[in-house]
């Protein structure tokens, strides 16, 4: 597992499709691969699964408290006061933004003299652009550049970490260089709070209704407050920038299925019969084989039962969409990118797929973020042809994220 992590996973997959208990040093835990497994821990019986592990407590030294790392009766009032920010009817404001976005990067791309780009680094710096003027009207890519610097440098710091062999409560040198990366990017976000505080009419975006929102213990405290900006932040634009990256390197490697899509783009207006419309069913597939979020952890607080395996109190349980969703037993041709399969079915969620995670939990910016994707790859397939000067296949690295290994450079067709 912490050789090659996706390999291990693959080699569970080839013998096991329920339950299986792994163990790492000291720690057992149970992998939960079947769909029914899955949804048992994350809705069924959510209430009896925390997120109290060394991975989020890890993450917590960065997102502090925020709705991502956060637990219990404090998360269920965030959660309140943070949705409805994120209702469909607010989509259509951030729509705006994220199309004046990708338009401008890919002027920008027309600009370019040898017309190559890293796909990674744009995408990365596109959604963290979109992210931050939809949270703050700020575009963290240019003016505020200190904040996008802070934020990568944590980011780096927390992902060493995450794969160090040292166990969470045992320092190492990269924690002092954490602490001093999360103080600065902290600092960062305070000041743009504080900046907010004195001009509180200024602008309608994430910022100003998370400062508007009260229940009935009133308002967030600035700590609080803080830590669900950051969250925001990071939980919202390495994992759509991921998706893109991917589904960008998916439709180079198969030529059809990208004409097929560069058909829909040149008549934006249509759609397929059931409403799924082809790009959308493209970032899907791609999402079910390149899951941003790979694996995530429960904790299960009181003795258990699932299919008939016994969970024991206390112990650690794993969910990973790389795992189901790539499985042959639920999967036909699991492992071919067959964005089709997404089209003419309205999925529920029967946790086959889950790359948003699921239940109470499911990922809050999960339409942001579908939205991005769709109105992100129809710009650039509208605009450019991408001739990919890499070669297939593009290999996994597992980070907090799931990233394709290497530069990714494509040279630029305009249309
Ligand atoms: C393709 C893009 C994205 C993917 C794959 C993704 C994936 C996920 C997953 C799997 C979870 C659940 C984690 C768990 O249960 O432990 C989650 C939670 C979350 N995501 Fe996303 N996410 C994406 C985009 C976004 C965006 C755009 C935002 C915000 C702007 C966001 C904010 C959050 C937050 C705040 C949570 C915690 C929700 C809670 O526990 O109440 N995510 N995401």
């Amino acid at each position: 597992m912490e050789r090659d992590p996706l390999a291990f996973l693959d080699k569970i997959a080839q013998d096991y499709s329920r339950l299986v208990r792994v163990r790492f040093a000291v720690i057992t835990a149970t992998a939960a691969i079947h769909p029914h497994a899955v949804e048992h821990v994350l809705q069924k019986n959510h209430t009896n699964y925390s997120k109290e592990l060394f991975d989020y407590k890890i993450l917590r030294r960065a997102l502090g408290r925020g709705l991502l790392t956060n637990d219990g009766p404090d998360w269920l009032r965030q959660r309140r006061m943070i949705q409805p920010a994120f209702q469909k009817s607010r989509l259509e404001q951030y729509r705006t933004l994220m199309s004046r976005a990708v338009q401008e990067m890919l002027d920008r791309w027309s600009a370019l003299p040898d017309a190559i780009v890293d796909v990674g680094v744009e995408m990365h710096r596109l959604t963290l652009r979109i992210v931050g003027e939809a949270l703050f009207s700020l575009d963290l890519t240019g003016d505020a550049v200190v904040f996008g610097e802070a934020l990568n440098r944590t980011n780096e710091l927390l992902a060493k970490r995450f794969f160090s062999k040292a166990p969470p409560f045992v320092p190492i040198p990269n924690d002092l260089r954490l602490a001093f990366a999360v103080r600065r990017l902290r600092g960062v976000v305070d000041q743009m709070i504080a900046g907010r505080r004195s001009n509180p009419e200024d602008q309608d975006d994430l910022l100003s209704r998370l400062m508007r929102a009260r229940d009935e213990r009133g308002a967030m405290s600035a700590r609080q407050l803080r830590d669900e900006i950051l969250t925001l932040v990071a939980a919202g634009h390495e994992t759509t920038a991921t998706a893109l990256a991917w589904t960008l390197v998916e439709l180079a490697a198969h030529p059809l299925e990208r004409e097929r899509l560069e058909q829909e783009c040149q008549k934006p207006t249509e759609t397929l019969p059931d409403g799924v419309s082809r790009t959308r069913a493209v970032i899907q597939e791609s999402m079910r084989l390149h899951p941003p979020a790979w694996i995530f952890s429960r904790k299960a607080i009181q003795e258990d039962e699932i299919m008939g395996h016994r969970i024991p109190g206390g112990s650690m349980v794993l969910i990973s969409p790389w795992l189901t969703q790539r499985h042959p037993a639920f999967w036909e041709n699991a492992r071919a990118f067959q964005p089709d399969r997404f089209i003419g079915k309205q999925r529920g969620t029967d946790y086959r797929y889950f790359p948003f995670g699921g239940g109470p939990r499911l990922c809050v910016g999960a339409d942001f973020a579908m939205a991005e994707a769709e109105i992100v790859l129809g710009a650039i397939v509208s605009r450019f042809r991408l001739e990919p000067l890499f070669s297939f296949p593009v290999r996994s690295r597992p980070m907090i994220t799931l990233q394709p290994a290497g530069p990714l450079h494509f040279r630029l067709h305009a249309l």
